[in-house]
């Protein structure tokens, strides 16, 4: 039995993170296609959705103005029902979930981007999911002037994406000094490449992480 054949019995929390147009999307997009070439089983989702009340109130937090509190608890009540009704019954299923954005946008964005007190985000992922963590983390690392050229070529801005370069400075910070602190759930990429140069890192560990859980196993 392939390493792979044999890890699809137990699923498997990876999620992708970033600031807005560090290539998550583009990214995860190919992930899922090299996942699937290898007959990982697999459920694809996004965070704020994820579940028809989730993609609700991701309209609501992407457009509605509200308080930096509201923020973060409709971050975590979307979060709540995409785990129950979606993440859990995914990886009890076997498969691997592939999650765009989880928790630590809510760190990044919340925390570091808008100034939450971190306490406060603690005490919302314990309730919300103190037994369950992402297994792998892909964090695509761009310095924030670099993604906020690609998301004002790409789009019309949503209630994120109209804030400033030091937002999205602190948003990168957030997210990397997480990384720092929790080096074996998170792997940070140079996402400031050619899409192609990233893509074969990414395969990269992607294969090591498939490869160590298959020995770990
Ligand atoms: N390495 C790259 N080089 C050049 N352009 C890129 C690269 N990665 C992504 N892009 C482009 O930047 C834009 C944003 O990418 P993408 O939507 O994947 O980012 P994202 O991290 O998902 O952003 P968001 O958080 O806003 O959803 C897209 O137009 C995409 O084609
Ligand atoms: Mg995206």
């Amino acid at each position: 039995m392939s390493s792979v054949q044999a890890l699809a019995t137990t699923g498997r929390f990876i999620t992708l993170e970033g600031v807005d147009g560090a290539g998550k999307t583009t990214h995860l997009a190919w992930l899922v296609e090299y996942l699937k070439s290898r007959h990982v089983p697999l459920c694809v989702t996004r965070e704020p959705g994820g579940t028809p009340l989730g993609e609700a109130l991701r309209e609501l937090l992407l457009h509605e103005a509200m308080s930096i509190e509201t923020e973060a608890l409709l971050m975590f009540a979307s979060r709540q029902q995409h785990l129950q009704s979606c993440i859990i019954p995914a990886l009890n299923a076997g498969q691997w979930v592939v999650c765009d954005r989880f928790t630590d946008a809510s760190y990044a964005y919340q925390g570091g981007g808008r100034g939450l007190p971190v306490e406060k985000l603690a005490m919302l992922e314990h309730w919300v999911h103190s037994d369950i963590q992402p297994d792998l983390t892909l964090l695509f690392d761009v310095p924030a002037e670099v993604s906020f050229e690609r998301v004002r070529g790409a789009r019309s801005p949503d209630r994120f994406e109209q804030l400033d370069l030091a937002f999205f400075q602190r948003v990168r910070q957030a997210y990397l000094d997480r990384a720092v602190a929790d080096p074996l759930r998170f792997r940070i990429i140079n996402a400031n490449r050619a899409i192609d140069e990233i893509q074969l890192e990414l395969a990269e560990v992607i294969m090591s992480y498939i490869q160590g859980e298959a020995h770990a196993s």
